[in-house]
């Protein structure tokens, strides 16, 4: 009996919260990121990746935050997308043996080691030694552009406040 009463009165609870977001709504030109009505077909404003070939000239670009994963500060073509059989840029920046040591322009930056670590996003644990495999990146960080994004000069989408 209690047990009945709890239920019709849980039901009755969501059914007039659903009643009220109904009637209220969301207006359909504040649903996404993009202005104006999710059922039109926005134009994206067009961006471009301004930057040379690796090793042409581009500086590296500053961290938004520390720890974040820094921008490629090169262009990208012909290294994407990265496939099981095809990875450029390990062909490049997997170079273990040079972590640490002085890096003159235009080469390659070194993955650093924390890519190499098995275990959850790389945190360092008991036997970590053991685990680590270098030549070979851990399966959560294969696939690079998952975390590194080329720098294009878009415009944010909407205005961010985020700071360090
Ligand atoms: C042909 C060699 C080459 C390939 C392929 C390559 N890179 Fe690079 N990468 C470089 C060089 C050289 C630099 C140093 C900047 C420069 O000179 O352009 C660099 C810099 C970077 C940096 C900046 C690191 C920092 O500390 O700021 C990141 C991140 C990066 N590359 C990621 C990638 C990713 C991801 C790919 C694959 C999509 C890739 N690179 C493919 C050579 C390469
Ligand atoms: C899961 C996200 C993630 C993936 C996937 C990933 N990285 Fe990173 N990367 C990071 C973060 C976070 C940092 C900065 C912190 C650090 O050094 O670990 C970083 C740093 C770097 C740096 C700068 C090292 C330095 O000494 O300044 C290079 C170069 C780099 N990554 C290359 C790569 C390449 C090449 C791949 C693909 C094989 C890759 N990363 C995959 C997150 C990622």
């Amino acid at each position: 009996m209690k047990r009945s009463l709890i239920t019709i009165g849980v039901i009755a609870v969501v059914s007039s919260a659903c009643a009220v977001m109904a009637k209220g709504g969301i207006d359909e030109n504040s649903l996404g990121l993009d202005k104006g009505s999710v059922f039109d077909t926005n134009e994206r404003p067009a961006f471009e990746v301004k930057a040379a070939p690796p090793g042409g000239g581009n500086q590296l670009t500053t961290r938004s935050y520390q720890d974040a994963p820094p921008l490629i500060p090169h262009s990208v073509d012909g290294f994407i997308p990265v496939t099981l059989a095809n990875n450029m840029c390990m062909s490049c920046h997997n170079t273990p043996d040079k972590i640490g040591k002085p890096r003159a322009e235009g080469q390659p930056v070194p993955i650093p080691m924390s890519h190499y670590m098995t275990g959850a996003y790389g945190k360092p644990d008991a036997g970590l030694k053991a685990k680590m495999d270098m030549k070979k990146v851990s399966g959560s960080r294969y696939v690079c552009t998952q975390c590194h994004r080329p720098q294009t000069n878009a415009q944010p989408l909407v205005e961010s406040t985020f700071g360090k």
